[in-house]
Parts: C-alpha cells; structure tokens; sequence
C-alpha cells in the first residue's frame, strides 16, 4: 500500500525526534495503521543551519511547499509561539490533514476552534505533547470523562522548573547553570522566559481546564508567579527543615461553579503526593468523582518522549479514520 505522507513544521528538539521515531519505528507503524509513513517534507525558518541528515525530505521555509504536496494526510506541528503555528494548522485541516502539535502556548487559545474545524473537515487534532511532554494525561482525562468524572487537577507540569529546583536541591547548583543544563539537554524553550515565569505551566493548565471542565478560568484572574522568584537559600533552608519547593498548577471546579486555577512554586511536606517528582519529571494527580486521585508520572519534556507521543497521536489518528472510512464505505 502507498505510504502515508507526512510533513514536520519545526525541526529542532522535537521536529528532530519525529523524523527519527517515524523511522526507526517503520514497521511497528506499518502494522498498527495498514500503510507506512513517510516524512515527505520539513519547514524551518532558516535554510543555512546545518541539521542531520534527512534524504529523500523536502526541506523548506515556505509553508505554501508543504500544502502543494500531493496527498498529504498529517502535519506534525512543533514550532514556537501562536503564529504562525495557528494559521498552518487552520491551512492544513482546510486541506484535508490530521494535525498533531507540541505547541501549548497556541493550543491553550485555540484549541476549541482547531477542533471544531477538524471536526467539520472529517479529520482530527492530536495534542497529547502539549501537556507533560511523554505523559498521557491528555489520553487518560478523555477517557475519564467518558463516565467518570474529573473534579480537579494538581500537578507539575513543566520539566524544566523541577529539574532546576531538583538540581538546586540535590547539587546546590545555582539557578543559571541548572537552566543551561536544562537547555542542553533540549527541556527548556529556545527562550526560557516561559518555563521560568510559570506561563508555560499556566498554558498547560488552561488546555487541561477545557478539556476537563469544557471551560477555562478568566486569564486574568489566574495568580501565576514562577521559579525565578526563588532563592537558592529558600530551596536550600527548605530542604533542612524536610520540605521541598515544587512548581505546583492547580485547576478545579469551585462550590459557586466557578474554575478555580493557580500556578506557582508551593512549599510541601513529605505527606504530599509530589514530593517525590524529581528532575525533569512531571507528575499529574487527577482528582475524580469514582475513582479517588490516579497519577500520572513521567519525563516531561525532551525529544524522544515529546516525539513518541505525537507519532503515537498520527498513529491513532490515521487507525480510527481508516476504521470509519471501512465503516461508512461497507456494503
Ligand atoms: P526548538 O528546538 O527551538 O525548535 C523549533 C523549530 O521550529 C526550529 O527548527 C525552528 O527553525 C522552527 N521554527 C520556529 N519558528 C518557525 C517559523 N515561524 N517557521 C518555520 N519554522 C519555525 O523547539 P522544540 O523544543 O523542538 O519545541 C517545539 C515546540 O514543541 C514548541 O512549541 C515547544 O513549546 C513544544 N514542546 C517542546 C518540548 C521539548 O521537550 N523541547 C516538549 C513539549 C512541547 P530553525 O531551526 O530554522 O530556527
Ligand atoms: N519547556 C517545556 C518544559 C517543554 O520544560 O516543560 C515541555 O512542554
């Protein structure tokens, strides 16, 4: 059978780590979805930078290059910022793709209005990657609003403020060498200013309220303060006293109906579900009307977790339309 044709906008941290899960699991994908993947094509901004090796790929700045080519079924979205990423993935659902993105500053404002669009076109909008990188906290809170119901949300939603507070913790390392770290190893954003201010949290916790609640809080009257108001001595004098500083998102429905959400460093005893999450984990705790709390643990940001859960999102993608394609076209 043809190929599926794909296309990456973006190709660093998780652009990169698209191509190489696509490939390296070929066959696996092959037998999950009926038909292989091929990455046809790769937006960057800029031409001149020297990038791995990718044959047989279209490489190019030009958006238009993307949508002329033939047959394409799923555009991988991992770019920076709302726009132009918004106005790609609106193009290409126009065309006739599957969307899946990383990019949670726009998917946390347009979300509802990608998904309505998706949804008319007859195809669909994977997002698992914008909330904890590898976790799927986005897969297990639909399943939950199935029958169940989700009553409140409390976690750690981005790697790089946990693993700067573990280092300052554990290393009495200084905040600027833990965020270079944090930056070589691909977790933090090319511009850091996000994960350190907690609105990187913050955009995270509005995607969970929608899907959640079906609604977000009013932006404005979200207290959200980040890492970078604390001191290595804080961190440090905390730890004698056995209390850790975590970067805590919280969102729940209040007794008036109303969204109740916060985003910022809390001071937390070793009783408290995320006293344990360490390093570049992120850990979301599901509060849950049968169920009690279920939480969910795991790498939050870094390229082969982010990538493997938007492969995966394709994957899924492409398996339901295929099976509702059978469906409506059966005799
Ligand atoms: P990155 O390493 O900085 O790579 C971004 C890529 O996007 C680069 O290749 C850049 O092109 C390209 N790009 C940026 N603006 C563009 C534009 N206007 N047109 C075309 N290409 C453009 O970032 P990343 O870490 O891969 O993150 C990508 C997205 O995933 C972001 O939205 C981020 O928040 C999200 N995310 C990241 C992680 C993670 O662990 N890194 C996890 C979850 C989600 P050039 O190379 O030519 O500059
Ligand atoms: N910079 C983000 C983080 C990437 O550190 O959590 C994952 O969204």
């Amino acid at each position: 059978m043809a190929p599926v044709k794909a296309a990456i906008l973006g190709f660093g941290t998780v652009g990169q780590g698209i191509y190489t899960i696509v490939h390296e699991r070929k066959q696996q994908l092959e037998k999950t979805i009926g038909t292989p993947i091929e990455i046809a094509a790769i937006l960057v901004r800029d031409l001149d930078k020297t990038r791995p090796e990718t044959p047989d790929v279209l490489i190019t700045d030009r958006f238009e290059d993307i949508l002329a080519i033939p047959d394409l079924k799923v555009v991988f979205e991992a770019i920076v910022g709302e726009e132009p990423a918004r106005t790609y993935l609106e193009q290409a659902i126009a065309a006739g793709c599957h969307v899946v993105t990383a990019n949670k500053v726009m998917y946390a404002k347009a979300a509802r209005a990608l998904e309505r669009q998706a949804g008319e076109q007859g195809t669909g909008v994977g997002c698992e990657a914008t909330v904890a990188g590898g976790v799927p906290v986005i897969k297990t809170i639909q399943n939950l609003n199935l029958a169940n119901e989700v009553t409140g949300i409390q976690g750690i939603l981005n790697g790089t403020s946990n693993f700067i507070l573990t280092k300052m913790r554990k290393e009495s390392c200084t905040f600027e060498d833990a965020l270079k770290e944090a930056q070589a190893l691909g977790y933090a954003e090319a511009d850091p200013t996000n994960d350190v201010s907690g609105f990187d949290a913050f955009c995270k916790l509005m995607i969970l309220s929608g899907l959640s609640f079906g609604e977000q809080p009013n932006w404005e009257d979200v207290p959200m303060e980040g890492i970078d108001s604390l001191s290595l001595e804080e961190v440090i004098d905390a730890d004698r006293q056995g209390l850790r500083y975590r970067h805590i998102a919280d969102v729940r429905r209040g007794e008036d109906g109303s969204i109740q959400a916060s985003v910022g460093p809390v001071l937390i005893g070793p009783d408290h579900p995320l006293y344990g999450i360490d390093g570049v984990d992120n850990a979301v705790a599901i509060e849950t009307a049968y169920a009690g709390t279920l939480t969910v643990i795991g790498p939050g940001a870094g390229m082969l977790p982010t990538a493997s859960v938007m492969v995966e999102d394709a994957a899924m993608l492409l398996r339901e339309h295929a099976t509702f394609r059978e469906l409506v076209t059966r005799p």
